[in-house]
């Protein structure tokens, strides 16, 4: 999965710098093609002659070489390489990468990058956990980059804590990873609901739920990092995720959703809906807004088309269909009737009595249930993270 593949080694000055020669010798084992680019601090922790010598390329720090006259274009080595891999990254360099300060050729070059980029933290365990350098990680996380996290233990301060370098070996399985599963959805079309719906009852008011699409996103990120053709039929949300394989279907009703769900599911291998549709909606919409009397309004409401359940009845032989379940109590019980009874292939559970779980959270804690009933509980973690359990899943029942 690797041979072939270019790799760019971003370095900052951090003393976890002298595992790079190392990872830089298994890469070129592997077959992958090294460049370096490192800040002017780094070369204090390894010389570039050793990671020249031993990527067998020229080492990049600074955009222009006044003694030789060379000129190291950041937008080249962003677009030359596969993946960029910042390690180890200092909490400097962390907060720099976070608002977009563009001093050094690394910086610039991450900002260029169009690939994507890995980033490994490494510090100080206080440094590590201070608040700042907790939401820089987080920030690059939201904004799609893969954390390579770190390790607890000995520092080479003499402290004990979170802060240790990932191991080489273990990045360079990180990067197999995420090659292999990169083209496992290659020339698949994927369809995805996910937000809210919402429904007028005149033009000032109107019915919704508290959906916030963070979860439908996330999927449809993951499927798109897998090489699928991504199309999302999304509710109103306040953000939408930006990936040149996901095409965006704005709707605003449950019908509109309805509507482009079972157009779209004709020419889909796989479906997955994560979206909260309104079950019920009121019977008109009135024209004018509804004004003030003495009495009590009762507000007529129908029922919605089930999008899914419509789905599970469409489905073929070679389609993959998943639902979610959003459940308050008898999650179980909840969650297998809707599988059988709409016809899925898995029916992802979130129980809304979890600590950070369900809408506008960054976190979910789902459980995976199958057609046989086994059940696959994951522990709470971010969304994005959730997203990738769902995949796995699914890639384990499709070729
Ligand atoms: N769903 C759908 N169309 C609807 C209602 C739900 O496609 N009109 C889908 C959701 O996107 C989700 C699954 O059905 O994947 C289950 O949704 P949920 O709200 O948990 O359950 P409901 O089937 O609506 O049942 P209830 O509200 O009674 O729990």
């Amino acid at each position: 999965m690797l041979t072939g593949k270019k790799i760019l080694l971003g370095i900052t000055g951090g003393i976890a710098a002298y595992k790079i020669p190392f990872l830089i010798r298994l890469l070129i084992k592997e077959g992958v093609s090294v460049k370096v680019v490192m800040t002017k601090e780094a070369c204090n922790f390894v010389t570039p002659l050793t990671l020249s010598a031993l990527s067998q390329n020229p080492v990049s720090i600074e955009p222009f070489n006044s003694t030789d006259g060379t000129w190291h274009s950041h937008i080249e080595l962003g677009s030359w390489a596969d993946a960029f891999v910042i390690a180890p990254l200092t909490a400097n360099t962390i907060a720099k990468m976070a608002t977009g300060i563009t001093d050094s050729l690394l910086l610039a070059t991450y900002l260029a990058a169009r690939c994507p980029v890995f980033y490994a933290p490494s510090m100080d365990v206080d440094m590590y956990h201070h608040i700042t350098t907790q939401l820089n990680i987080n920030t690059l996380q939201s904004q799609g980059n893969i954390l390579i996290a770190p390790h607890a233990g000995e520092l080479a301060s003499g402290l004990t804590g979170m802060g240790r370098l990932e191991e080489p070996q273990n990045i360079v399985e990180i990067l197999r990873t995420f090659f292999s599963k990169q083209q496992s959805l290659c020339g698949k079309t994927v369809v995805i609901s996910s937000g809210p719906t919402i429904e007028p009852i005149d033009p000032v008011r109107y019915i919704s739920n508290h959906s916030t699409g963070k979860m439908g996103n996330a999927i449809a990120l993951e499927a798109a990092a897998r090489g699928a053709k991504v199309i999302l039929v999304s509710g109103p949300v306040s953000e939408y995720p930006q990936h040149p394989s996901i095409q965006i279907v704005k709707v605003t009703s449950a019908n509109e959703m309805y509507n482009n769900c079972i157009e779209l599911f004709a020419n889909a291998d796989i479906a997955i809906m994560a979206a909260a549709v309104a079950d019920y909606i009121p019977v008109s919409t009135e024209t004018e807004k509804i004004k003030k009397k003495d009495t009590d309004l009762v507000l007529q409401l129908t029922k919605t088309k089930d999008i899914l359940a419509e789905l599970g009845k469409l489905k073929q032989a070679h389609q993959y269909l998943v639902g979610f379940a959003l459940e308050t109590n008898n999650e179980l019980d909840n969650a297998i009737l809707k599988l059988h009874t709409k016809n899925l292939d898995f029916i992802v559970l979130n129980s809304l009595k979890d600590p950070g779980a369900g809408f506008g959270h960054n976190t979910n804690k789902i459980s995976i249930i199958s057609k046989d009933h086994s059940v696959t509980e994951f522990a709470l973690k971010s969304k994005k993270e959730a997203a990738v359990d769902i995949f796995d899943a699914i890639s384990k029942n499709i070729v």
